[in-house]
């Protein structure tokens, strides 16, 4: 399997399966080996205080069983720090490993992938993986293309989390719209203080009461929906990003679309621009007399110009597909036997996958965010040393 590690300077490379353990459960190795996810995060700088318990905070956002509208899987996403990090709980400058094992591989779920592992699961990766892996290809429970191993992104993303806080950089994440319901706009403020005070992390919060009875009613209906998520990032340095092929809005992008579930990703006013004229469209610029520095009335570009940041926030939005797992009938293929069936697929699985992505997505801005400002910041002191005086006009 190819392409494990997201990010050029700082970067993260993860490795691990849904239930992958479950075939080394022996004696002779403590239970926490067995198996599940683990992250290598590449460019920590020295001194940097990590703690388990700073990375169990981001951990513990994406936990699955804590909330109504979540998978009631019991993950105990605890992780062990076993390199990069020495006395007094402080970075060496050496690579940052982590390991989070899988508590819940129970081998009545692994029996119950393996009577399915000959049928095509609609929505989910088990067709492409076969195509790809042929016979030898993970079975269970999703294997790489579960929604577990996004546990080792958000410990990753927390290591950057922990620099971009000494920076001023913030990144929150929240939901926006549940299966067509939409939730009024909000500024970064009040998305900050309404943060986390609902099951959903919706901060519009009589329109959360209205999404979780909706999300109620699917999941009696053994059913599951989509929904959109959007991201913030306040306190970016205008500058960051590298034309052509890695404009900050590319990476970030491609951080986003890494994401299972993630089907479409919009920056500002994002699909809206096809529908204005330039005149609606284009931030018009202007020089802030209090801060020195020029600011834009508007945001519709979402923070980013030629794929740089211009200095506003960065605000995307991304669309969720429903839940693919569900409780019901539907039609598939026997792969070995090659023939059409129905079946029902008995698993447990989120009703909305909203309600444990967002921090997915703080993961992936934060560790897009961090990898640009290394490329960004290297590349202004090479210019330094060849003119110090190359960013005045
Ligand atoms: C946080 C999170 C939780 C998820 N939970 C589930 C789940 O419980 N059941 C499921 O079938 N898919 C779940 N998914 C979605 C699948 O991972 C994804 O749809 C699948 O791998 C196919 O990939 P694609 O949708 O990107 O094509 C989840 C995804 C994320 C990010």
């Amino acid at each position: 399997m190819l392409g494990n590690t997201f990010g050029r300077a700082f970067r993260i490379t993860t490795s691990g399966e849904s239930y992958a353990g479950g075939f080394r459960k022996n004696p002779a190795i403590p239970q926490e080996l067995y198996g599940g996810q683990m992250v290598i995060i590449d460019g920590v700088p020295p001194g940097l205080k990590i703690t388990a318990q700073a990375i169990h905070e981001e951990l513990d956002k994406r936990r699955p069983g804590l909330t109504s509208v979540s998978t009631p899987r019991k993950e105990a996403d605890r992780v062990y720090i076993f390199s990069g990090v020495m006395e007094d709980d402080l970075s060496t400058g050496a690579p940052v490993g982590m390991i989070i094992p899988n508590s819940d591989i129970e081998d009545v779920h692994i029996r119950q992938h393996k009577e399915n592992k000959n049928l095509v699961r609609p929505g989910q990766a088990s067709y492409t993986y076969y195509k790809k892996y042929g016979r030898y290809y993970d079975w269970a429970g999703a294997g790489r293309a579960s929604a577990r191993e996004t546990v080792a992104r958000v410990a990753g993303g927390a290591v950057a989390k922990l620099i971009l806080d000494k920076m001023g950089i913030d990144v929150i994440a929240y939901v926006v719209e549940s299966h067509g319901i939409k939730a009024a706009p909000v500024t970064y403020e009040t998305a900050k203080a309404n943060y986390r005070k609902n099951e959903l992390n919706c901060p519009d919060l009589h329109k959360a009461q209205e999404m979780i009875e909706d999300l109620e009613k699917v999941k009696a209906a053994n059913d599951s929906c989509g929904g959109i998520v959007e991201v913030v990032a306040v306190g970016v340095p205008a500058g960051l990003g590298e034309p052509v092929f890695d404009k900050l809005s590319a990476t970030i992008a491609h951080a986003m679309m890494s994401i299972g579930g993630v089907k479409g990703i919009e920056f500002g006013e994002g699909f809206k621009h096809a529908a204005m004229t330039g005149s609606q469209s284009n931030d018009t610029p202007y020089f802030d007399e209090e801060t020195g520095k020029i600011r834009f009335r508007t945001n519709r570009a979402g923070g980013l110009l030629g794929g740089i940041s211009n200095g506003e926030e960065i605000r995307l939005r991304i669309a969720c597909k429903p839940t693919p797992t569900i409780l019901q009938q539907q039609s598939t293929v026997d792969i070995t036997k090659r023939k059409s069936i129905d079946h029902v697929f008995a698993s447990r699985s989120d009703p909305t996958i909203c309600a444990r992505i967002y921090p997915v997505c703080e993961a992936m801005m934060r560790i897009a965010l961090l990898d640009a400002i290394y490329m960004a910041e290297g590349y202004k002191s090479i210019s330094s040393v060849i003119d110090p005086g190359w960013d005045k006009l």
